[in-house]
């Protein structure tokens, strides 16, 4: 059961493959809309990549020009996801399930299986349950990922905010 207290932040990580596209876009928006809502002291946010191609690097061009012109900076530097992660977060949220694979290897005895999430099982229209890899595409590619992660975001922190208790 998931409580969420002022003294000990609810932790959430964001991860695809690259870390460029997809979690930082999640990122900023799920920031974002905690800003919004002046919840900033109950949440710690970040995200993560499954491959090591783009370690360092800020969030893809495309992705910081969607973001801008719907008001949203994205300000990651791309990380490569860890085993370790699975004991510091208490959420870790797939875009597609290659990256869930992905995490789950990490967790060899399954004992975080039960935060481990797909993202698009909290967008109200989940199609088929992936946020699309952007990557190799054009504008609207980006646009479609911004729309399906802002809505699925704000299904996931409606959700959360229930579970504040002070
Ligand atoms: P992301 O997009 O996983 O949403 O950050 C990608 C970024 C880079 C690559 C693939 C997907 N790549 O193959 O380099």
């Amino acid at each position: 059961m998931i409580v969420i207290k002022k003294e000990s932040p609810f932790k959430i990580v964001f991860v695809c493959l690259g870390n460029i596209c997809r979690s930082p876009t999640a990122e900023g928006i799920f920031q974002h809309l905690v800003n919004e809502r002046g919840l900033q002291s109950y949440f710690y946010i970040d995200s993560a990549g499954t491959s090591a191609y783009h370690i360092g690097e800020p969030a893809n061009s495309k992705s910081r020009q969607t973001a801008k012109e719907r008001g949203i900076e994205l300000k990651s530097r791309a990380r490569r996801f860890e085993g370790e992660d699975l004991g510091e977060f208490d959420m870790i949220i797939a875009m597609d399930h290659e990256n869930l694979e992905n995490i789950k290897a990490f967790d060899k005895s399954g004992s975080f299986e039960d935060k481990i999430f797909m993202l698009r099982a909290y967008d109200p229209s989940p199609g088929d349950g992936e946020v699309p890899d952007p990557y190799y595409g054009g504008m609207e590619g980006f646009q479609n990922v911004f729309d399906i992660v802002k809505r699925s975001c704000e299904n996931l922190l409606d959700e959360l905010e229930g579970k504040i208790e002070n």
